[in-house]
């Protein structure tokens, strides 16, 4: 099979966002407008890839590496003179290569596979010099409309802004995804001109040039016309992650997720969820987060960058953040796992309770208003309600030990680094500066005072 080199155009201003972050740095379903074409070159095992950014998109060179993809190399457009010349700004580092050129636009996320193979497919059965895909859109506004024969064959592309109303009227769209031959290419980028009102040079014009030099020319249609979707606003950014969060929720749902709504769902790319699991809204999932089967996430829930194991119950309002959480825990109400924090199975971590880089053993329970920095808490321990762990004291962090089986009086401070044995008790109320050995009772606590009457006297003096 001839051989395809890829050129990727991302060097546009993408002024129509109105945002200081480089356009195809926007996020889709979690993941940046860039890595989708990318991700599509990887599929189709097309190792040959220029991305052409702009002279201010540093930005995008270093995500893009950032992002572990391989053998990418980088074309500088600047200034900015249009598609046309971007596309002559990335053949500079293809001077050798003859074979076809499969041009795609860093700005349009909903590209399938299957329409790239059906792509390289037409191209070669047809013997084209250049194919191209479209899609037929409900609502044209803002693309280049294709413009046909009256015989159907394609005879030239007209922007939204240079065309006449007629050729407005057209809902076929030039989706921006096109596989030429590159020595056509070459050869006719030479000779477009920047006469439009954008005086730009526009790589649409090669399909003029082909028509009328009777190149064999043919285009294939988007499976779906979602596909065909570019992001230039933050109106469409928006749009298009609806579109793409409802297909994840659609999918889950077909492997057994249950979702109370498919409105304010969020589920990120990165995000698996296992059968069996309901998702109440609003919840946000995100980044790189998986979710065992039968679990129940409640309504408020966000949850990023986290592993949650099956039969997880996690209640309302609940944010964790790069946490682990074993199977059959309960977190929540109103619960904060933070960076760190490895909840063990069957344990329980209630409301208004915060932890930070500390493991919580099997069965163990911090069920109310405490905070759980930088400790390590065995199995079966009970830590009671406003227990607090002094895990820093202005300079460095220090760690406390519960070993297995402790129980924890409400109110108590530790005052790190400590350590508590095995199946020692604290009383309530104490502060825990010392070391405390298994079995023994530790607890730190002013004398109760009682004075008789004395309520009586003083009302007596009022
Ligand atoms: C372009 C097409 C239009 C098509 C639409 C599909 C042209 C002239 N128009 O319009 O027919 O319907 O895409 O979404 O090609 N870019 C550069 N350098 C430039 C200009 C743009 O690299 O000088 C890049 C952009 O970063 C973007 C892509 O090319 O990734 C398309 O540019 P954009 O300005 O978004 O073109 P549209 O107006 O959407
Ligand atoms: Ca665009």
């Amino acid at each position: 099979m001839p051989q395809i080199a890829v050129i990727i155009l991302a060097a546009g201003e993408g002024t129509r966002m109105k945002s200081d972050i480089p356009k195809v740095l926007h996020p889709v379903a979690g993941y940046p407008l860039i890595a989708y074409p990318l991700n599509l070159c990887r599929q189709l095992h097309l190792k040959s890839v220029i991305l052409v950014i702009g002279k201010k998109n540093e930005a995008v060179r270093k995500a893009v590496i950032g992002m572990g993809a391989k053998g990418i190399r980088f074309a500088i457009q600047h200034p900015p003179l249009g598609t046309a010349h971007a596309v002559q700004m990335g053949l500079k580092a293809l001077a050798k290569f003859d074979g076809d050129l499969l041009i795609l636009c860093g700005d349009m996320p909903l590209l399938k596979r299957s329409t790239l193979e059906n792509l390289i497919w037409a191209h070669r059965e047809k013997r084209a010099v250049l194919t191209f895909v479209t899609s037929v859109l409900q609502n044209p506004f803002g693309y280049g409309r294709i413009l046909r024969t009256s015989r159907g064959e394609v005879c030239g592309i007209v922007e939204e802004k240079d065309a006449d109303d007629n050729q407005r009227k057209i809902s076929e769209i030039n989706t921006g995804v096109y596989l030429v031959n590159s020595a056509f290419l070459r050869e006719k980028l030479a000779q477009i001109e920047n006469k439009n009102v954008k005086k730009e040079y526009y790589l649409t014009d090669l399909v003029s040039l082909a028509f009328h030099e009777q190149k064999p020319m043919t285009t294939v249609l988007t499976d779906d016309p979602s596909e065909g979707l570019g992001v230039n606003t933050q109106k469409d950014l928006t749009g298009v992650n609806e579109l793409v969060n409802k297909e994840r929720i659609g999918a889950l749902m077909g492997r057994g997720v249950r979702f109370s709504s498919f409105e304010n769902v969020i589920v990120d790319a990165g995000v698996s969820v296992g059968t069996g699991t309901s998702i109440d809204a609003p919840v946000s999932l995100t980044g790189k987060t998986a979710i065992g089967k039968n679990c129940r996430i409640e309504p408020g829930v966000i949850i990023r960058d986290s592993v949650i194991g099956n039969d997880v119950t996690i209640k309302a309002s609940s944010y964790i953040e790069g946490g682990i959480v074993e199977s059959n825990a309960k977190i929540g109400p109103f619960a904060h796992l933070r960076s760190g924090a490895h909840i063990g199975p069957k344990a329980k971590v209630g409301n208004f309770v915060e932890v930070k880089k500390s493991r919580i053993g099997e069965g163990s329970k911090v069920n109310h208003l405490s905070y759980i920095g930088d400790a390590r808490i065995g199995k079966a321990v009970n830590v009671g309600a406003g227990t607090i762990t002094c895990n820093y004291d202005g300079f460095n962090k220090f760690q406390t030990v519960l070993e297995d089986g402790v129980f924890v009086g409400s109110d108590t401070q530790f005052v790190a680094p400590v350590c508590i044995g095995k199946g020692a008790v604290i009383g309530a109320g104490s502060t825990i500066t010392k070391n405390v050995k298994p079995k023994s009772l530790a607890l730190t606590r002013a004398p109760q005072v009682e004075i008789k009457n004395w309520a009586s006297r003083r009302n007596k003096k009022k």
